[in-house]
């Protein structure tokens, strides 16, 4: 299809650093980018994919400070995580940043000191809800209280989930602090804002201009037009995040969502420093004749079609996007995925058990493209094993069983072809076309099952053309169907490539094409591209199939708790070198835990009773998600006994439990031998 571009910028959500990769995410936005970036390389288009982790935010430093680590350590470790997962499954990312790096921290900063030097952000004195207890503001998820427009619980500072209302933190019903549930009080403090209001006849006008945008966006958006976009503040009162590059800015940083999506153009922008061409960024952001498309979940629509563009608008340096293909949700077994109740299927324990063209092909048919759709691991194993394996799988062993069995290996003449035999010549013809509008025009899933049509519409031929018959009746009539046959296992190849890419390149293998594999293109499935001679290799299963057995032990595996890859333990480096005297300072003693209880009113602490010998005391330990208090009555454990007191939530703690933390982030508590006294000294 040809357009009015010359290249093509396709990003994907950057995905937040503070937890693995899940079927959601897969299906929202990282599978549909990756089938249409596949598809328009085979193209042969100038296609440029970029995406990279999102490590700013307030998730980020609520599990840093849940885990006792630094934000730093959680992104260091799910960047890296994401960054396998994604590049095991097949996702081709030209690049694949994080927003943590320099480079980053360089383009947004210098993004945010345009617009202020433009004088298009306005500086405002709010009041905003403050912490007493943490000295902090509570930005965000650090606070949380009743939803003022639909009454539930548990809406955050910035959201409702129940409603999906986006909310105005002092309107909180009842508000709490996050980390120690105290009741916060209001305080002034200074942000900038960007006045989206300015830029709604803009922005109205370029989206009413798009007519290919799905609905489901268009719907969206216009329904925030219809409200009035309202001023946004850009900043937030937090240690973690692209410090705001003013002097009168101390203790601030940019907001998350302001940074986030200037995240492609520095994740671009590193690429073309990794290419050798630095400046070579520019044409992807620069020139008019760029097609940027974001492919995004619903949740990020206002972000991607109202937000980023009116700050791209505002820049004047940038391309606007010309779509936003945002998906609707992915359900599992028809509930909710839910990453807190771990209800979910998490990519990197996928992999572990199964291929990635199975899931690619499954997701991929049943993609949330109009409304929410449903993943079902009983589909899964129907769509592997009756479509995978008995129609494109089979097809394909058949067809070289036949031309190994009766033509020595090779492709057979074609002579004297049949009706049949024009037919399929003459059907695949339109198919690149055909199957190529569909992923142009981002209906993955038909694209998809239109490609397993040729699979389905080859078993028919193979079956109408009889060989087992013809092989003893006419042997020349039997070689034509087997050269048609293997013909259309290089055509499948082809289409199948941006969803099967590992099917794809087995095919092409067994037919000794991968040489020319970085040439094949798209239009040549409309043909027939082997030669009568070609030599063959042997047939392999391309889809064994998946036994009831083994889906009935990933619909179990839906409600456990998560498991990091053990060989994937990221260890911690080691701290600084300490003098002997540093460490003498500490004061290790053994205790018996006398009582333990769930400290009431949170959810990480235990409150324990230990003997120490010469005295007795209280210790609030974070070890609630880590094991039952009654296990821990009777046993010793080593504490550290000098530890300056503490409080929390108004109760006292003298001292520190140690425990180990194995490779799923779970703690161990170092326990002693029964024969030691409480209050001896660990040395
Ligand atoms: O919803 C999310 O996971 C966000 N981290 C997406 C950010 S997309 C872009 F702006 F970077
Ligand atoms: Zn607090």
């Amino acid at each position: 299809m040809a357009d009015k571009f010359k290249r093509i910028l396709v990003t994907a959500a950057l995905p937040y650093a503070n937890g693995p990769i899940h079927i959601g995410h897969l299906a929202g936005a990282y599978l549909p980018a990756d089938l249409y970036v596949k598809y328009q390389r085979l193209k042969k288009r100038d296609i440029l994919f970029i995406c990279g982790s999102d490590e700013h935010g307030v998730p980020i430093t609520i599990k840093a400070d849940q885990e006792g680590v630094s934000p730093q350590d959680i992104v260091d470790r799910y960047h890296k995580m994401m960054q396998e997962s994604f590049k095991t499954f097949g996702i081709d990312f030209d690049n694949y940043s994080r927003t943590s790096l320099p480079i980053h921290h360089e383009t947004s900063s210098d993004f945010f000191t345009v617009l202020n030097n433009k004088k298009i952000l306005t500086e405002k004195t709010e009041q905003q809800l403050y912490c007493e207890h943490d000295n902090m503001f509570l930005a965000d998820r650090y606070v949380e209280g009743k939803c003022p427009k639909c009454g539930a619980d548990g809406a955050r500072g910035d959201q409702c989930e129940t409603c999906g209302s986006y909310l105005d933190q002092t309107e909180l019903i009842d508000p709490k602090c996050k980390i120690c549930s105290n009741s916060p009080i209001i305080r002034e403090t200074k942000h900038w804002y960007l006045p989206l209001g300015k830029y709604q006849d803009q922005l109205q006008t370029w989206i009413r201009s798009k007519p290919d945008w799905k609905d489901n966006v268009v719907n969206y958006c216009e329904g925030w037009f219809r409200e009035g976009l309202e001023d946004r503040a850009v900043t937030r009162d937090l240690k973690w995040g692209v410090k705001v590059p003013l002097p009168d800015a101390e203790g601030k940083v940019l907001y998350v969502w302001f940074d986030a999506p200037i995240g492609y153009i520095s994740s671009t922008k590193e690429w073309a420093i990794k290419k050798g061409q630095p400046e070579l960024w520019k044409d992807y952001w620069q020139k008019q004749d760029t097609k940027l498309i974001h492919f995004i979940g619903k949740d990020n629509i206002v972000f991607h079609a109202i937000v980023f563009p009116a700050m791209l608008m505002a820049h004047g340096d940038f391309v606007l996007p010309e779509n936003v293909p945002a998906n609707e949700f992915l359900n599992i077994e028809g509930k909710k995925l839910s990453t807190s109740r771990n209800y979910a299927i998490w990519l990197h324990e996928y992999l572990q058990d199964f291929a990635p063209d199975s899931l690619r092909y499954a997701l991929a048919s049943t993609l949330p493209e109009t409304k929410d759709s449903d993943f079902s691991w009983k589909e899964f194993q129907a769509r592997h094993n009756n479509e995978l394996a008995d129609i494109l799988g089979n097809f394909v062993n058949r067809t070289f069983t036949f031309a190994h069995k009766y033509f020595n290996g090779q492709v057979p003449a074609l002579k004297n072809q049949k009706p049949a035999d024009f037919e399929v010549e003459k059907y695949l013809t339109d198919i690149p076309e055909k199957i190529g509008s569909l992923y142009e025009t981002y209906h993955f899933r038909e694209a998809v099952q239109e490609s397993m049509n040729v699979a389905r519409m080859a078993n028919k031929y193979f079956n109408d053309s009889e060989p087992w018959k013809t092989r003893n009746s006419d042997l020349v009539q039997c070689g034509n169907t087997i050269h048609v046959s293997l013909q259309i296992c290089r055509s499948l190849a082809l289409i199948f490539q941006p969803v099967l890419p590992d099917a794809s390149k087995k095919i092409l293998s067994l037919l000794n094409q991968s040489d020319n594999l970085k040439n094949l293109d798209w239009s040549e499935a409309a043909f027939f591209g082997l030669k009568e001679g070609q030599e063959l290799k042997q047939p392999e299963i391309l889809f064994a199939k998946i036994e009831d057995e083994i889906i009935q032990k990933q619909i179990d595996k839906l409600t456990q708790p998560i498991q990091l890859p053990v060989d994937k333990n990221p260890v911690e480096s080691l701290k600084p070198e300490i003098s002997i005297d540093d460490f003498n300072k500490i004061d290790l003693r053994t205790v018996t835990v006398l009582e333990a209880e769930v400290f009431k009113g949170t959810d990480k602490l235990l409150k324990l009773q230990v003997d120490l010998g010469s005295e007795k005391r209280q210790v609030l330990a974070g070890l609630q998600q880590h094991i039952k208090p009654e296990d821990l009555v009777g046993k010793k454990v080593i504490l550290v006994a000098n530890l300056a007191p503490r409080k929390m939530k108004g109760e006292e703690s003298k001292g520190m439990v140690l425990a180990i933390e194995d490779p799923n982030g779970k703690l161990i508590p170092v326990f002693t031998p029964d024969q030691v006294l409480p209050g001896s000294t660990v040395r």
